[in-house]
């Protein structure tokens, strides 16, 4: 949440701090702003665009720092967008996360005669920052932070030394790129790709003095680190649109490249086998476990939902599922031979982070399934798997909910395997896994059919999804994608839930978006939605193709190709990610980037 961008090099800086701004915009689009030294901040209330009208001309200077806010602490006004100055106003910063004890150090300052002006924490660290510093800015800041309690990717610089940049990180990412014009800080890689695949990560406690052709990491408290650039894998075309009219459109389309990227190398389809290099080391504790927890937010969390039905179903492993912000503050009482899988895209979400470091204070076995290479999940975590699912822009996530779907596809089959699965039945899945990404590239050939009833149900002001088995949690994956992207009320149930309770809400206008693969729980699905239409609900199914029987029972059907049951779900997600699409484009709302929302969720 919240996007910086810092550069310090030999070219005209503000272009390239907006261009940044333009990458990281998906992390934050309440307000932007931009400081060059010497000059006065920019700053602008909505979209980058906004700031970049205000910039008719580049600012003089050939360093600066740039921020996107997603608002916590204040109103999204030009008043609370970042940069902030301290109190003699040379001294800007731009900061991501949240100063828990600003109120706090803010009555400290107020006593030496320091207002703030914004609401914001951030310009409270601005001024501690600035009374503190004697000429030295990296010193200055790292006081300042001596007295800070809270999370922050921080950057800052002062017009005395226009040449550096000073960043620091505590909780919320900070990358260093190295390129051959200067060097830049961006709080995601996809940023600097523009630029560079040369990147540092800092990690917790760290900060670091940048400038055009030096850097100098150490920690906060002070001892020098020798760290060395690491090579970002991802492309500059993959942050790019590509031809696609959305972020979104394009991420859905990925869905069989992603699909292969997932298990390319890892798939033994002859052996109906996986593996996974990052696990192989755990593989047998993995076997061996009592019971194995999943953890995540969101889409992540619906992804781990499906795990679990696979690890019951084919791998005998007993799961539960837990979201992020309950694990991390519930008291747990695992088994003693259990373990934790964290599940996130981005692998800075706070709340999954927070359920990691509980999970190893409990001294427990963990492993990430990560988008983000190089993110603080996947290094704090014991072992794990990369999604290889590339960047994911679009804010509301697609390809890589795929692609974790995928994952745990693959590790059913290692842990399965080990552990009774037979070898026809691995076979089977595997060679229809590897068949996957084909079958998906026919049918998203045509899916005229999903913009037409999107049409029609874009209508409706609420909607509700049902599914069963592996589908109860695509149900709930379908009605999140339709809420954030197109704003509707919807609703998620497990199919047999209805009856007790919510089917009191349907009526005509109250339409039902079935799941109603042809797999073991069909008529029990075919029986919820005949209970649903005799309430009058419109009812659209997504079903398997060749399904006569349904086109009976409901008002509209998209049909799916049949798959095997553990990569139903895969297929099932792909029309519910392109009808939540075309009714947000229908509605003429932005679907890259819904109101009140930001990628990356590191504030908790
Ligand atoms: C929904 C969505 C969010 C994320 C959630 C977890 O479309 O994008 O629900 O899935 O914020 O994010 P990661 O996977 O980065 O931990």
């Amino acid at each position: 949440m919240c996007g910086i961008f810092g550069y310090v090099g030999a070219r005209s800086a503000s272009p390239i701090l907006l261009e940044g701004l333009r990458t990281l915009e998906y992390r934050g689009y309440d307000s932007a702003g931009i400081y060059v030294p010497g000059q006065a901040p920019v700053r602008a209330v909505g979209p980058i665009d906004n700031l970049a009208a205000k910039l008719t001309a580049p600012l003089p200077g050939s360093a600066g720092i740039a921020h996107t806010r997603w608002a916590t602490h204040g109103a999204p006004t030009e008043l609370n967008a970042h940069p902030h100055l301290d109190m003699s106003g040379t001294v800007a910063i731009v900061h991501n996360g949240i100063i828990e004890n600003y109120r706090e150090l803010k009555e400290g300052l107020i006593m030496q005669g320091i207002t703030c002006t914004s609401d914001t924490d951030t310009e409270v660290l601005a001024k501690l920052i600035g009374s503190v510093y004697r000429g030295d800015l990296l010193a200055a800041v790292r006081e300042a932070l001596s007295f800070v309690r809270g999370t922050y990717g921080l950057v800052a610089m002062s017009e005395r030394r226009p040449g550096e940049i000073v960043t620091a990180r505590m909780g919320s990412p900070i990358v260093i790129g190295i390129a051959a014009d200067g060097n830049l800080i961006s709080s995601d890689p996809s940023a600097l790709l523009a630029h560079t695949k040369d990147v540092i990560y800092l990690e917790d406690g760290e900060c670091a003095v940048v400038t055009k052709d030096s850097y100098e990491v150490m920690t906060i408290s002070g001892k020098k680190l020798n760290k060395s650039p690491e090579t970002v894998e991802w492309d500059v075309e993959s942050v790019q649109k590509q031809g696609y009219e959305h972020f979104m459109l394009k991420e859905i389309f990925e869905a069989p490249s992603v699909i292969e990227n997932t298990i390319r190398g890892r798939l033994m389809p002859e052996k109906g086998r996986a593996k996974l290099g990052g696990v192989e080391r755990v593989l047998d504790t993995l076997v061996d476990l009592d019971r194995l927890t999943i953890v995540g937010c969101g889409s992540a969390y619906y992804a781990g939902q499906v795990g679990r039905y696979m690890f019951e179903e084919y791998a005998g492993l007993p799961t539960e599922v837990e979201l992020g912000s309950e694990y991390r503050y519930k008291r747990n009482l695992p088994d003693k031979n259990s373990a934790v899988i964290a599940v996130t895209q981005s692998g800075e979400t706070a709340d999954t982070l927070a359920s990691v470091r509980e999970a190893k204070s409990l001294g427990l076995l963990t492993l990430g399934v990560v988008n983000v290479v190089g993110s603080t999940i996947a290094r704090e975590t014991d072992a794990g798997v990369y999604n290889h699912a590339g960047p994911e822009v679009a804010v509301a996530s697609t390809k890589a909910f795929i692609s974790q779907l995928t994952v745990f596809v693959l590790l059913t089959l290692l842990i399965g395997r080990e552990k009774g699965l037979s070898a026809e039945e691995g076979k089977r899945i595997a060679a229809e896994l590897a068949a996957l990404p084909g079958v998906l590239e026919q049918y998203l050939k045509n899916t005229d059919n999903i913009a037409t009833v999107a049409k029609k149900y874009a209508a409706y002001r609420d909607a509700m999804f049902i599914g069963r088995k592996f589908h109860t949690p695509i149900a709930y994956e379908g009605s999140l994608k339709l809420k954030e992207v197109t704003y509707t009320h919807a609703e998620a149930y497990a199919g047999g839930e209805l009856k007790h309770g919510s089917i009191a809400m349907l009526d005509e206008q109250f339409p039902v978006i079935a799941l109603v693969p042809k797999d073991d729980v069909y008529e029990k699905m075919v029986s919820n939605i005949e209970e649903v239409r005799a309430r009058k609900a419109p009812v659209l199914a997504i079903a398997t193709e060749g399904d006569m029987h349904i086109k009976a029972v409901a008002d509209d059907v998209l049909f799916i190709p049949k798959m095997h049951p553990i990569l139903q779900p895969i297929v099932t997600t792909i029309p519910l990610q392109l009808l939540a699409y075309y009714i947000g484009v229908e509605k003429g709302l932005n679907v890259d980037r819904p109101r009140n929302l930001a990628k990356s969720v590191t504030v908790e």
